[in-house]
């Protein structure tokens, strides 16, 4: 069965999309069958794994607005073996032109993913830092929302936000969205601030926040740029042992039972 799982988290630079590319590749290297898919004007998920390489070359854009195949859109990676759907600067008007559609807006994506779904255990979508109208599209496709929290002041405030908006997608497109679960990241341990926010989640959200926290480290930063996952840059790193430990901590929730 595929499960659908959603990254969000209007406050930008918590983690998002250090968390998709890791934990897609991290089910891949699992034996999972994962789709990638980009939901972000800035790119990163694409560029972070050289998905998008030419000028022109179709995105999630044109499968969203102009009913293009997925099956066109996609770039099959290797090694990680990873679908992904990538995007790029053309997304940014995707907001205006999703409002001119009017009633069902919020259903595109979850219509265009009905015929691919199947194809995958896993897919993850890294939603872009705002609560607008894509934002509202991932969380009306996806099956569960995994939060990422960065440990640092105001990081509860956020994610209350963004849990009333969870609360609303569920009331008005999709009653069965579930948490999937809150991820700490950049946790430094030597920091008192790291500790404290992250206990004060832990106390206020309970099991739902996941017992692997990840770790600032500056392995995950750089993976980036050679358009690799940690586990192809560094695999002895702190942080590859961090997404490791998220990936079989993720899979045993969903495969127990
Ligand atoms: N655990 C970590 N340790 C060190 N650097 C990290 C870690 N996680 C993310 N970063 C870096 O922090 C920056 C923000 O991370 P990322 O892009 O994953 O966040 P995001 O939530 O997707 O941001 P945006 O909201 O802009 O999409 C990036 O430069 C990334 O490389
Ligand atoms: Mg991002």
């Amino acid at each position: 069965m595929s499960k659908v799982i959603a990254i969000s988290n209007q406050k930008g630079g918590v983690g998002k999309t250090t968390t998709a590319i890791n934990l897609s590749s991290g089910l891949s290297y699992m034996g999972k069958k994962v789709l990638l898919i980009d939901f972000d004007a800035q790119g990163n998920a694409s560029q972070g794994l050289l998905a998008i390489t030419k000028r022109g070359q179709p995105s999630i854009y044109n499968v969203l607005l102009e009913d293009m195949d997925p099956e066109q859109v996609i770039v099959h990676k290797q090694e990680p073996a990873i679908d992904i759907l990538p995007a790029n600067i053309t997304l940014a008007g995707a907001d205006l032109e999703l409002d001119k559609i009017g009633n069902g807006k919020e259903q595109i994506l979850k219509k265009r993913l009905a015929s691919i779904k199947d194809q995958y255990d896993y897919i993850i979508i890294d939603c872009p830092p705002s609560l607008g109208i894509l934002n509202t599209n991932a969380l009306t496709a996806a099956d569960s929302v995994l939060i990422p929290v960065q440990c640092e002041y105001y990081a509860l405030e956020g994610v209350t936000q963004l849990l009333l908006t969870i609360r609303l997608v569920q009331q008005l497109y999709n009653p069965d969205l579930r948490i999937e679960g809150i991820l700490m990241t950049m946790f430094d341990i030597r920091t008192k601030l790291s500790v404290e926010v992250s206990q004060d989640v832990r106390q206020n959200f309970g099991k739902q926040v996941y017992q692997t926290s990840i770790p600032r480290n500056i392995k995950l930063s750089e993976a980036p740029s050679r358009g690799m996952s940690i586990f192809e840059y560094d695999v002895t790193s702190a942080g590859a042992k961090a997404y490791g430990e998220l990936t079989k901590e993720l899979v045993k929730r969903n495969e127990r039972g």
